[in-house]
């Protein structure tokens, strides 16, 4: 198929460590499904970031790299898919700064994920005019490909949300978009930017191997609650990951009555298992006793390195050529920009700011 006629897709992830199972079911795996049917672009956002992490910029670009490695061990093929870096790209920084004029300040407060990240990484008063912006940003990573849909995590539907007003105010404003158009027509009413549909994960947000929180919810997987399983964990690690798991407190030996609700063997059994039968008869044993945590562990371990070695290895594989990876980012890089450029002249000629 010509690549040209295939709808656009952008996603992308921030650069401050290697990813987790979470982003698995979250994204990645919809990503590498969804390589042949759309023109992929995968963005590392080391701006984004930066915008907590000012002080440790040699870790953000170590970080690049990492990211890169997680998306190639994953599947996602640079044959059929573009990998590029954020800074790299001038055409998103210039349509963030022409996107913060269409947003008003107090909507960009309203944003959920935006407070949960003040409130979980303290930010407290200290975080700069470049993180409050970094939702605009991320419109403008959408937007600068002219994506069609975005396969994201639950948690990122603010910032999607976000991006969705964005194309449809700027169609308005410049394209002469009526504002009763509907989302799928803006494109064919004469707007520059569709408007992108979320595609979200089969798990809309795995909980992390520990304890609840203080209200007695498990906390989402995130490598800064440090509670995270990785898609390069060695077989060991995974294994001593999952016996030390959080399970159902109350049960101290197999004999007691357990809980499987918000219980994560529980859910990683649920999400990973491809034998539902076995989930389900064993889930019975555990409610009335008559099944080990230990026993329903070692097969969680069984399942879980059967999914995460053979990303282990194919990263092994890519690591060792660094020369090639180099290549594979700076012609992502390039097509991306070219893409981005093409854009941001439409978008400057929409808004009559194109003067030479
Ligand atoms: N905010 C995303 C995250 O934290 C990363 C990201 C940056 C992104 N730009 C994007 C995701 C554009 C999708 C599309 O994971």
């Amino acid at each position: 198929m010509n690549k040209q006629a295939k709808p656009r897709l952008l996603s992308g992830d921030t650069s401050t460590g290697r990813l987790h199972l979470g982003h698995y079911v979250g994204s990645i795996e919809n990503r590498v499904k969804m390589q042949d049917e759309y023109d992929c672009y995968f963005l590392i956002a080391n701006i984004q970031a930066m915008t907590t992490r000012m002080d440790r910029p040699a870790e953000v670009h170590e970080n690049v790299m990492e990211v890169m490695l997680d998306y190639l061990a994953a599947g996602i093929d640079p044959k059929k898919s573009t990998i590029f870096v954020q800074s790299e790209i001038p055409a998103i920084a210039e349509l963030t700064v022409f996107f913060s004029l269409l947003v008003p300040y107090p909507r960009l407060m309203r944003n959920p994920t935006i407070k949960d990240e003040i409130r979980d990484k303290g930010l407290g008063e200290n975080y700069s005019v470049g993180f409050l912006l970094y939702p605009i940003s991320q419109a403008a990573d959408i937007l600068s490909v002219r994506a069609e849909v975005v396969p994201v995590g639950e948690d990122q539907a603010p910032h999607l949300e976000l991006t969705r007003e964005v194309a449809r105010r700027f169609n308005q404003a410049y394209c002469g978009v009526d504002s009763h158009a509907e989302d799928t027509q803006q494109i064919a009413l004469g707007g520059l930017f569709p408007v992108p549909e979320i595609k979200l994960g089969r798990t809309r947000r795995l909980v992390g191997i520990g304890a609840p929180d203080a209200e007695g919810n498990l906390q989402k997987m995130s490598k800064s609650l440090n509670n995270a399983i990785f898609l390069s964990d060695d077989p060991d690690t995974v294994k001593k990951k999952v016996m030390a798991m959080y399970t159902d407190p109350n049960r101290l030996k197999a004999t007691d009555k357990g809980t499987v609700e918000n219980n994560p063997l529980w859910v990683f059994h649920d999400t990973f298992n491809p034998d539902k039968v076995w989930v389900e008869e064993a889930k019975e044993r555990y409610r009335v006793g008559t099944i080990g945590d230990v026993e329903c562990k070692r097969r969680l371990i069984e399942v879980l390195t059967a999914v995460i070695e053979p990303m282990r290895l194919r990263r092994l594989e890519y690591a060792k050529d660094l020369h090639q990876l180099k290549n594979i980012l700076q012609e992502g890089t390039a097509k991306a920009n070219a893409a981005a450029n093409t854009t941001l002249l439409l978008a400057k000629e929409a808004m009559r700011q194109r003067y030479f």
